[in-house]
């Protein structure tokens, strides 16, 4: 439900989420020794790392354990530098326009999707296809092209890369980092500025990027299978929410954005994510503000190279430093990963052995990853883990059947926190995966935010398309009328519905502000026709937000001498049987009446007749509930509800 509500103590972040997030952690690793980073992930999320070039094959200075530890933790990789422009393409081509003189370096491809295929390593990620940085010879050479050389290289030279084994890596940055560090946009001063050029600018030439590369998917795979392969934008700088549209971060979120709207085929937004530690909590909320954002456009929004470094000027990092640092990648961990929308999250590095960060900061920083030099693991390890072991993400849903055993009886009263056993998408739809309520009144890991203060358990922040639902038991076929009391600070009011069997029995119910999150108050809707026996009842949210306590459900005679025709309509008996009776004072200006069952179909048609009262002949309808249509001259249409013995 809505964590920007604030109900309370707003938690953000769940911290009891993660107190059992570790708890559970240090019994898996307590118990089995054989749990890793992959392990510990959450179903179909993966955990990466990138892989440096020089190490492959046990080449280089690689450690003690360097394709070992890749192999055992990680389910993911992406290449540190082997597959940017400088090391994929060496040479100038000898015709820039004939994309068979582009001599690609496959062997780079080939070992990285070969290396995770022998370890089972599911997800190949690629980085990067278009980038300002090692661009190797396309600095000099792009520098006199026109704008139309420039877009044929890029579309050649994407198309011969992402066709190569197409398919077997999963994922692309089809563009990194486009955007200025100054606040002013477009970056500048890049191999590609001549695509300013007749009109066109930056933008067009990022979107063409990502058409051309998903063009080149679809021809060598098909469209299912071409569509499989992600298509991201990754940069870095953009992860924290700024609401100044001129900023990084506010000018990549509308940047993104219009691509969406335009149709620009991108998949997934990528945040680099190179931290300092410590990674507060506010710090972590905000990333996640742009994360939601970028979810809720359809996108996929993931950390794409995490590293979290210690600044303290080459001094080794102290036990209270290391410690902070384990925080700090618990909280972005846990944050992430626990959206639906975001599918992994990949290291820069796993040891400080070999990290960009001590020569990228002249040795200011450093011990930026969750291995040491010698590849023990730090406490960031266990941070990454505690993170990544979301206690309730794969929570089974279980059959639906009533919370307390036996179905709720109507008339009677539902408190909204016994609804139905069942799980997410059975018994409940809640936008995120935790309490936030922190109740122990239901199941650790039901997600409906339900509360307990003293004596009193409610339910919090319910949000647009949330619903609830309760198996019932109604003692008897009529009308009822429905109490129901909610709470909602000043500014705050929302709508509800009550559904049942799957029919939308009251219509929009509006239930208002009331002073307060804990000031209750009650809706009453009437005339709600309940047909007796065993239904499931469901209570949607329609719009706002608000928190609901219970409803108080009785018996309620039908009303209809209100009904706002300047006169005195009577409709009788109820229930009626072989005949129902109209009449009302100006009943000569009816068009028709109708009777209509409970899921708006037509049952019965009767045409006004000259008679001071309308005879509707029900005997061939079964029992049960009716809406009754009364279509007067001049468009109106007035409905109540009625009931057949
Ligand atoms: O290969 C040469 C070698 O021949 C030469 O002797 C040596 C001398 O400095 O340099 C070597 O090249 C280095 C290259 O990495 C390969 O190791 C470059 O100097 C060095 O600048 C380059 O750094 C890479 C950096 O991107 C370049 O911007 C880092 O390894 C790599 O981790 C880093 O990765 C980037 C991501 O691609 C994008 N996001 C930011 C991230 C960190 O900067």
């Amino acid at each position: 439900m809505n964590l920007f509500l604030p109900f309370k103590n707003e938690p953000k972040i769940n911290s009891k989420r993660l107190l059992i997030a570790s708890i559970l952690f240090l019994l898996i690793t307590s118990t089995s020794q054989s749990q890793t980073l992959r392990d510990i992930a959450p179903n179909g999320k993966y955990i990466g790392t990138i892989v440096n070039g020089n190490f492959f094959n046990n080449q280089g200075n690689n450690g003690p354990n360097y394709e070992g530890v890749i192999a055992e933790q990680f389910s993911s990789i992406v290449a540190e530098n082997d597959h940017k422009f400088e090391n994929i393409m060496n040479n100038e081509p000898s015709d820039i326009y004939d994309i068979n003189t582009y001599n690609i370096n496959t062997n780079k491809l080939d070992r990285l999707i070969d290396f995770a295929n022998v370890n089972n390593i599911d997800v190949k990620r690629g980085h990067a296809l278009m980038w300002y940085n090692q661009a190797g010879w396309l600095n000099g050479a792009a520098a006199d092209w026109s704008r139309e050389k420039i877009y044929t290289f890029a579309t050649n030279y994407i198309t011969k890369v992402i066709s190569y084994r197409a398919g077997e890596i999963n994922e692309w940055d089809v563009f990194n980092e486009i955007i200025s560090d100054n606040n002013d946009g477009f970056r500048t001063g890049t191999w590609y500025d001549n695509v300013v050029a007749d009109g066109k600018t930056v933008q067009d030439f990022l979107d063409h990027c990502f058409v051309v590369s998903r063009n080149a998917l679809t021809a060598a795979l098909g469209e299912t299978e071409g569509n499989k392969v992600k298509l991201y934008y990754n940069d870095y700088s953009i992860e924290s929410y700024d609401t100044n549209p001129n900023s990084k971060n506010g000018f990549m979120r509308n940047m993104i954005s219009e691509m969406v709207n335009r149709g620009v085929p991108i998949d997934a937004l990528g945040l680099q994510s190179h931290f300092v530690s410590p990674v507060d909590e506010s710090f972590t909320n905000s990333i996640s503000q742009t994360m939601d954002e970028m979810i809720g456009l359809g996108l996929i929004c993931n950390i794409t190279e995490l590293d979290i470094r210690i600044c303290n000027g080459a001094a080794p990092a102290s036990a209270a430093e290391l410690e902070e640092q384990r925080d700090s990648y618990e909280r972005v961990a846990a944050m992430a990963i626990a959206k639906e929308g975001c599918t992994g999250i990949t290291l820069w590095g796993f040891t400080d052995a070999h990290s960009w960060i001590p020569g990228w900061s002249n040795g200011e920083c450093g011990d930026a990853l969750i291995y040491d030099n010698d590849y023990n693991e730090k406490p960031a390890y266990y941070g990454l883990a505690s993170g990544l072991s979301v206690p309730c993400l794969n929570n089974p849903t279980v059959p639906q059947a009533p919370f307390s055993g036996t179905p709720a009886v109507i008339p009677g009263v539902i408190e909204f926190e016994d609804y139905d056993l069942g799980g997410e998408g059975v018994s409940y739809s809640d936008i995120d995966l935790s309490n936030n309520g922190e109740s122990d009144y239901r199941d650790e890991c039901d997600a409906v935010d339900v509360v307990t203060e003293g004596s009193e358990t409610i339910i919090g922040w319910l949000s647009v398309s949330e619903w609830l639902e309760y198996t019932v038991n109604i003692t008897q076929l009529g009308n009822y009328s429905f109490i129901i009391s909610t709470a909602a600070d000043v500014g705050f009011e929302g709508e509800g519905s009550i559904e049942v069997d799957g029919v939308d029995v009251s219509g929009l119910i509006t239930f208002p502000s009331t002073g307060g999150w804990s000031n209750y108050q009650d809706t009453e809707v009437i005339n709600i026709a309940l047909n007796a026996g065993e239904h499931v009842l469901r209570f949607n949210v329609e719009s706002g937000s608000f928190n609901i306590d219970k409803m108080t459900i009785s018996s309620s005679t039908l009303e209809i001498d209100n009904f706002d025709l300047n006169a005195n309509l009577k409709a009788y008996p109820i229930p009626f049987n072989s005949t129902l009776n109209i009449s009302y004072n100006d009943i000569e200006r009816t068009e028709s009446l109708n009777l209509l069952d409970i899921n708006g179909r037509k049952v019965l048609n009767q045409k006004y007749n000259n008679e001071a009262v309308i005879k509707m002949s029900a005997e061939n309808i079964s029992s049960g509930m009716y809406f009754l249509q009364l279509n007067l001259r001049g468009s109106i249409t007035k409905i109540i509800k009625v009931i057949k013995k």
